[in-house]
């Protein structure tokens, strides 16, 4: 018998009322011999670790709606006179997820704070998407670690994508152990129970679903700020393009019931906010997984004649990018004429490899009946560089096909292999030097394009919504236009959260900078 049959054996053979005694001295042993479904059995409600290949799966059973979420009674008040702060990284659906367990806190009486020496609980809201995303939360658990060590009763949470990662759970038991909870993307709404769990136990409490829970309607929400909203019309991706993690951390589509986010919306636009944006891994998929004919198409039109100024949303695949949508989103009025469209790749060898199953003309085919449609449309995009055998001449494919597009942004990256998908199986074989180089010259052509079209605005004058401070100078007022452009500009405090015409002065690659004026023709 080896090491860890024999300690399994000692588990099995163990009196449940010697557990707890013993659970202390053994933890250690255990964490590092026995197998992750013993360790689950020997912690039972205190363990329940990520498993990629669970997380695979498509199950058919119907997602369930739940309207019935509550605090339980016992937890209503334990926040009281304490903070929490909670850095969030990623995407804006981990934005929106820091919302509602910001949500959450706030109704067990937890304030929020920024600095993080009076924080009582601080979590860390992760992203998974690349390695060097992953980098940036491992050194900020170590900086961690001495405030822990200032404040034993600190709880320290890592919450979000990274949490839905086997690897990632268990380098935090073995290498962070002053760590005291882990939750995953899939029971945000269990946070009051597992926060019981970890300030009154004494384990480090690991509770990640491996398959996507149900949708929860009445989460609270504390959003942050009082101008723009986000609103998830879904949650999920069936997609698995394989170099991305997405569908694994995120679990299967799920689409809310239309009534649900229509609801949200009008709530929304009675509060004054002034612009929401849809959310979604893949918004065109919405409605695919309800029983009945319903798409975003016709869900966008629903929200058009809602009495909002703006509305947004992201992401759209082009897969699923159908002609009803398109005619909607033709009738403008508060649907913007910006439109994100991740390409990834002009090559439709490197498209089928990375299965996002369209081709470089079927792509060039939807920008059309786009640009047809909506004349004036933005569209920006998403790439990827060094995929496993990107050779020049694809990658070459990929700046012509920028430049055919007329993109006027672009978030570019380098490749990253993700453990667990199949792309991570292949060899990363363009050297890193190749790839650095790739994304320079894709930056270059981007940043030329970007600033062309912004060059366009001088002297126009352009409907803004007005944000805020600009983040530079809080003398400066800072804030987007219908198609999506950053302008800074002078103006009364006062005007925070109204739409006012701005008449560009200079054009900078990414911002423009303008006057206030009184009304005037705008485009
Ligand atoms: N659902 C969105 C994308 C979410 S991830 C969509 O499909 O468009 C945001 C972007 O990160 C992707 O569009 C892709 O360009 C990039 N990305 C995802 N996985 C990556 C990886 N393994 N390496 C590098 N970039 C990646
Ligand atoms: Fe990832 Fe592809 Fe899904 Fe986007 S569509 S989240 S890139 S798998
Ligand atoms: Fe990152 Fe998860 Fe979003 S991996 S990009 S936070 S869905």
């Amino acid at each position: 018998m080896n090491e860890k049959q024999r300690l399994e054996q000692q588990i099995i053979n163990k009196n449940p009322s010697d557990i707890k005694s013993e659970k202390d001295q053994d933890l250690e042993r255990i964490k590092s011999t026995s197998s992750d479904e013993m360790i689950a059995k020997y912690f039972q409600t205190t363990y329940q670790a990520p498993n990629m290949k669970d997380a695979k799966k498509r199950g058919k059973q119907d997602t369930q709606v739940h309207y019935d979420f509550e605090i339980p009674e016992d937890m209503k008040n334990i926040g009281e006179g304490k903070k929490f702060l909670i850095r969030t990284y990623g995407c804006q659906m981990n934005e929106h997820d820091t919302e509602v367990m910001a949500g959450i806190l706030a109704d067990m009486g937890y304030e929020t704070t920024y600095d993080q020496q009076e924080a009582d609980i601080i979590l860390l809201n992760t992203c998974a998407i690349r390695e060097n995303a992953e980098n940036k939360v491992f050194g900020e658990i170590g900086h961690l670690k001495s405030l822990k060590r200032e404040n034993p009763d600190l709880i320290l949470g890592v919450c979000g994508c990274m949490s839905q990662e086997e690897s990632v759970v268990n380098r935090i038991l073995q290498k962070h152990q002053f760590i005291d909870l882990i939750f995953g993307t899939h029971n945000i709404h269990r946070l009051p129970q597992l926060l019981k769990e970890a300030l009154f136990g004494k384990e480090m409490v690991v509770d990640v679903w491996s398959k996507e829970g149900d949708i929860i309607e009445n989460l609270p929400r504390q959003r942050k700020g009082n101008i723009k909203a986000w609103v998830n019309i879904m949650y999920g991706c069936d997609k698995f393009c394989t170099y991305c993690i997405v569908p694994f951390t995120r679990g299967k589509e799920r689409s809310r019931l239309p009534e649900d986010i229509i609801q949200e919306v009008r709530h929304l636009a009675a509060q004054g906010y002034k612009e929401i944006t849809l959310l979604g891994q893949n918004v065109n998929a919405y409605g695919k997984d309800l029983d009945m004919e319903y798409g975003l198409g016709d869900l966008m039109d629903e929200i058009h004649k809602i009495d909002i100024p703006r509305v947004r949303f992201t992401t759209s695949h082009p897969r699923d990018f159908d002609d009803r949508l398109i005619e909607v989103l033709a009738k403008g009025g508060n649907l913007l004429d910006h439109i994100h469209l991740p390409v990834q790749s002009g090559s439709s060898e490197v498209l089928k490899i990375m299965n996002r199953r369209y081709t470089r003309e079927r792509y060039l085919d939807l920008v059309r009946k786009i640009r047809e449609a909506m004349p004036n449309a933005t569209l920006t995009t998403d790439i990827i560089v060094g995929f496993p055998n990107e050779t020049e001449e694809q990658f070459q494919e990929t700046l012509t096909l920028v430049e055919e597009v007329g993109f006027e942004g672009a978030y570019t990256f380098i490749y990253s292999p993700r453990e667990g998908t199949p792309a991570a199986k292949m060899q990363d074989n363009v050297p890193q030097e190749v790839k650095k180089e790739r994304l320079q010259r894709l930056n270059a052509v981007v940043n030329h394009q970007a600033a062309q079209a912004m060059s366009k605005y001088e002297g126009e004058v352009v409907e803004v919504l007005v944000e805020g401070e600009s983040k530079n100078n809080p003398d400066v007022l800072a804030g987007h236009t219908y198609r999506n452009k950053l302008v800074n500009f002078r103006a009364p405090k006062s005007m925070i959260g109204q739409i006012v015409p701005v008449k560009i002065t200079k054009a900078k690659t990414w911002s423009l900078d303008g006057e206030m004026v009184e009304t005037a023709e705008v485009r």
